[in-house]
């Protein structure tokens, strides 16, 4: 999977997604667009599941990490392509029951969940819960006890690797606020916890090692030291484990600098996993364990494009050229937050040949109000359409009303049609929580 199976240059020169023009979809739904190609989805969360399949017999589920994009319409495409959910707050767990998806396929994660959270999840029956704290362990059981029911819950395990984007390294000390450390003994301790607690029932555990990560060693590696840990919690405690989560982070396609590591074929990644649960529990005499993995970015992240229409343009001349946009860091914050880089084009004149090198501004009040820097485009005119790509996952999700502007709505395109997914906002919708004190009126 790559980009070009989601883009093309049409024959006007136009960009399209999903079989449409994008200038059409720009005049017909306005600009700034969060724009999903439905495709896309589907067949990234049916790679995964066939992995799964090919692989490993299917003796796993593929649950989609629903921070990396939450809306209704994403969750009923998960229930659509029978896979599970991965949610992170009571926000994403209400979006889900809205949406009618099934709460024994949520697995519910966080390091801090709140107790209200603990009780939505409890009252609805999500299936899996991933304990993160001591704290929370107790909470969950007197919950648990307090409803008569018994709670399924994993373990978060901090395996000790550390990965990055280009690299993996393994930490032998461990400072992440996720997890307890195998190394300092905290994950066993955690173990033996819950397994006095008589309202839980521990089916294993749960690692995620890092996100936007191409190399499948880190993964291996990771799934190395789970397999070691869950041999020494057999011998130590006789505890058998019967689920494994290794959680998501599998890397995306998002400028050039990431064309010879993002994978053609995700499968290889589940596969590489799978490869050491197999040789290790046969080395260990264990159980294969039922596999989760947690993919968000890697499913809707390429599946998405941003749509804008150009303002502004400042030539600093000898120093910078600044293409301004309608949107910003309200609905993109990525750049101010990680200098992420992005490939991006303007959609009405998609032919044409890139002649400068520009840095693409937000509006918002703010010199680090930046969407992308060092972009290659054509002579950038203001009216155009800028289109910035792979902009799918953890855009809309970690969008604010920051300046007081618009939430971009989000449109999911398939086969020639485009439809809301997520409605425009508007002033009414700024000022709604607003309340004024009887004194200051
Ligand atoms: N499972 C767990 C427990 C996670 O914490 C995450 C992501 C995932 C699964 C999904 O990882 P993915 O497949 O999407 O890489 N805001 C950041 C990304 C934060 C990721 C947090 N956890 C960004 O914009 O790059």
């Amino acid at each position: 999977m790559n980009e070009r199976d989601t883009l093309k240059i049409n024959n006007k020169g136009h960009l399209e997604i999903g079989g449409m023009d994008t200038v059409d979809i720009a005049k017909q739904f306005g600009t700034p667009l969060y724009v999903y190609d439905e495709k896309h989805i589907r067949v990234m969360m049916r790679a995964y599941k066939d992995a799964l399949n090919k692989y490993y017999g299917g003796h796993g589920l593929v649950l989609y990490a629903s921070k990396a994009f939450s809306c209704k319409a994403i969750y009923k495409i998960a229930a659509q392509e029978n896979i599970g959910i991965d949610a992170v707050s009571g926000g994403e767990l209400y979006t889900a029951f809205s949406a009618g998806f099934n709460p024994a396929k949520i697995c519910l994660h966080g390091n801090n969940k709140l107790l209200s959270e603990l009780e939505l999840a409890l009252d609805n029956g999500v299936g899996l819960i991933v304990v993160d704290s001591f704290r929370e362990a107790d909470i969950l059981d007197s919950l648990a006890a307090k409803r008569g029911v018994n709670q399924d819950v994993l373990i978060r395990i901090n395996p000790g690797i550390e990965a990055h984007t280009h690299a993996f390294v393994q930490t032998a000390r461990t400072d992440s606020k996720f997890g307890f450390s195998i190394f300092d003994g905290s994950a066993e301790n955690m173990l033996t916890y819950l397994l006095d607690k008589r309202n839980l029932t521990v089916k294993g555990f749960h690692c995620h090692i890092g996100s936007q990560i191409f190399e499948k060693q880190s993964f291996e590696l990771a799934t190395e030291k789970m397999l070691c840990f869950i041999a020494d919690m057999k011998k130590i405690h006789g505890f058998e484990t019967e689920t494994l989560n290794m959680g998501g982070g599998f890397g995306i396609w998002y400028s050039e600098g990431d064309r010879a590591h993002a994978p053609e074929d995700y499968c290889e990644y589940v596969k590489s996993i799978i490869d050491v649960i197999k040789a290790k529990t046969a080395e260990y005499g264990l159980r294969q364990p039922f596999l989760m993995i947690e993919p968000g970015r890697s499913i809707v992240g390429e599946a998405g494009i941003m749509l804008y229409t150009v303002g502004a343009i400042k030539d600093i001349v000898g120093v910078k050229k600044y293409v301004a946009v309608d949107g910003g860091m309200f609905e993109n914050p990525r750049y101010a937050l990680y200098q992420s880089k992005y490939s991006a084009l303007l959609a009405n004149r998609a032919d044409e040949p890139c002649t400068e090198i520009v840095t693409i501004a937000g509006k918002c009040c703010e010199s680090g109000d930046i969407i992308a820097a060092g972009v290659a485009l054509p002579e950038a005119e203001s009216g155009d359409i800028l289109a910035v790509l792979s902009t799918g996952a953890y855009h809309y999700s970690m969008a604010s009303n920051y300046n007081r502007n618009f939430i971009p709505p989000a449109i999911l395109v398939n086969e020639g049609k485009a439809e809301y997914i997520i409605k425009p906002q508007t002033y009414d919708d700024i000022v709604r929580n607003d309340a004024v004190p009887e004194r200051l009126k």
